[in-house]
C-alpha cells in the first residue's frame, strides 16, 4: 500500500507535532524501543527518551543486573518483564526502584498467562502503565485491554529477525493486523511492533492507526545498543542483531535453546543512534505534511490508502535505467 497525497497548507515540517498517546503514555517522538538484548539498554533508553520516544529495557538478564541498567537517572524508565517465573519478584523490585512502565513481553500475548499477570500487576501496584503483548487480531486487542492493558503491542510474525511464520505457521501481516485492531472500540493505546524497514511504513503504520511503533532493527547496529562492533575480513564493521528466541539468545539466557522462532545475524554498524531518529522524525513530518495533516490525530482521520501493484511495487523502490 501507499498513502495518496493529498492538498496542504503546511509551510514548514516544524509545523507538524508527532505527539501521540494519551495521559499515562504520551510521546512527542512516536517510537519505542524494542525490549531485545541487542537493541535497549541504558544507552538506547536515554536517547530515545532524549529524543522525546520510549526504550524498554530488555528482561533477559538478572533482576540486578535489569535494576542496574534502570539505575541511572534522568529519563523515563520502563521494563520489561515475563508473566511466569520470577515476574512477580522482578516487577517488585523495578516498582521499587522507581519503575512505573511495565512491559508483559511475550510472544503469544493473547493468553491466559498474560490475564493473570496483568491481574497480578493491578493487584500489586495502582499507580503503573502497562504495555503487553504480542497480538495479531481484534479479539485479542480487546481481550487485553479489557484484562487492563495500558497498550497493546500489535504484530505477530513480522519482525525482520522472526521466523514464528516460517516455524509455526501462524502470524497475520503486521499492516493488516494494526487495521484491524485500530477498529477497536477499547481504550489501549496501539504500538505496532515488527517488520518496520523504514520511515514510510512508520508513517504508514501510523494512518493504519497506530499510536506508535516499535523498531528492533532500525534501531540495532548503532552506538547506543548493547554488543560491540567487529570488523570483518573484508575491513566492513558489524554488530550483531537477533531474535530473542533464536538459538544464540536463549542459551546465553538460559542455557538451553527451548523454542527457536528467532534468528541471530549481523547488521552493518551504524555510528550514533542520534542521526537516525532525527532523520526518523524529519521523515515521519514530511509524511504527514504529504497528507496535509499537523498532528497524528488530524492525519489519521485524513490518510487515504490506495493499493499499488507489482509494478507499482517496483517503481516505489530507488531505481535508475540500466542501460547496457
Ligand atoms: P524489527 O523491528 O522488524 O527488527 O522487529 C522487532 C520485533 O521483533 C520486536 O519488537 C519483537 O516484537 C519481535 N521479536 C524479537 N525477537 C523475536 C524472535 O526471536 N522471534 C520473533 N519475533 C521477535
Amino acid at each position: 500500500v501507499l498513502l495518496s497525497p493529498q492538498e496542504s497548507s503546511i509551510i514548514s515540517r516544524q509545523e507538524v507535532d508527532l505527539s501521540s498517546g494519551r495521559e499515562n503514555l504520551k510521546l512527542s517522538l512516536p517510537i519505542i524501543s524494542s525490549p531485545m538484548d541487542t537493541v535497549t539498554e541504558t544507552g538506547m533508553a536515554s536517547t530515545m527518551n532524549l529524543f522525546g520516544g520510549l526504550g524498554v529495557i530488555h528482561r533477559y538478564n538478572s533482576i540486578e543486573e535489569q535494576i542496574e541498567m534502570c539505575s541511572v537517572g534522568g529519563w523515563r524508565r520502563a521494563a520489561a518483564i515475563g508473566a511466569s517465573g520470577d515476574f512477580i519478584e522482578r516487577s517488585q523490585a523495578l516498582y521499587n526502584a522507581g519503575i512505573r512502565i511495565f512491559c508483559l513481553d511475550v510472544a503469544h500475548g493473547h493468553h491466559v498467562l498474560i490475564k493473570e499477570a496483568i491481574g497480578e500487576l493491578k493487584n500489586f501496584f495502582t499507580d503503573i502503565t502497562i504495555v503487553a503483548g504480542n497480538v495479531a487480531t481484534l479479539d485479542a486487542f480487546n481481550d487485553l485491554s479489557d484484562w487492563g492493558a495500558d497498550a497493546v503491542r500489535v504484530g505477530i510474525g513480522g519482525g525482520s529477525i522472526c521466523s514464528t511464520r516460517i516455524q509455526t505457521g501462524h502470524g497475520i501481516p503486521t499492516l493488516q493486523s494494526v487495521l484491524d485492531c485500530s477498529a477497536s472500540d477499547r481504550n489501549a493505546m496501539l504500538i505496532a511492533d515488527g517488520g518496520i524497514k523504514n520511515s514510510g511504513d512508520i508513517v504508514k503504520a501510523i494512518a493504519a492507526g497506530a499510536d506508535f511503533v516499535m523498531l528492533g532493527s532500525l534501531l540495532a547496529g548503532t552506538d547506543e545498543s548493547p554488543g560491540s562492533v567487529f570488523e570483518s575480513s573484508n575491513g566492513k564493521k558489524y554488530k550483531v542483531y537477533r531474535g530473542m528466541a533464536s538459538v544464540e539468545a536463549q542459551v546465553d539466557w538460559r542455557g538451553e535453546a527451548r523454542s527457536l522462532e528467532g534468528i541471530s545475524t549481523t547488521i552493518p554498524y551504524k555510528g550514533s543512534v542520534k542521526p537516525i531518529l532525527d532523520a526518523l522524525r524529519q521523515n515521519i513530518k514530511s509524511g504527514l505534511s504529504y497528507s496535509g495533516a499537523r498532528s497524528i490525530s488530524e492525519f489519521q482521520s485524513k490518510a487515504k490508502f490506495i493499493l499499488q501493484t507489482t509494478a507499482g511495487q517496483l517503481e516505489s523502490n530507488t531505481h535508475i535505467l540500466n542501460v547496457k
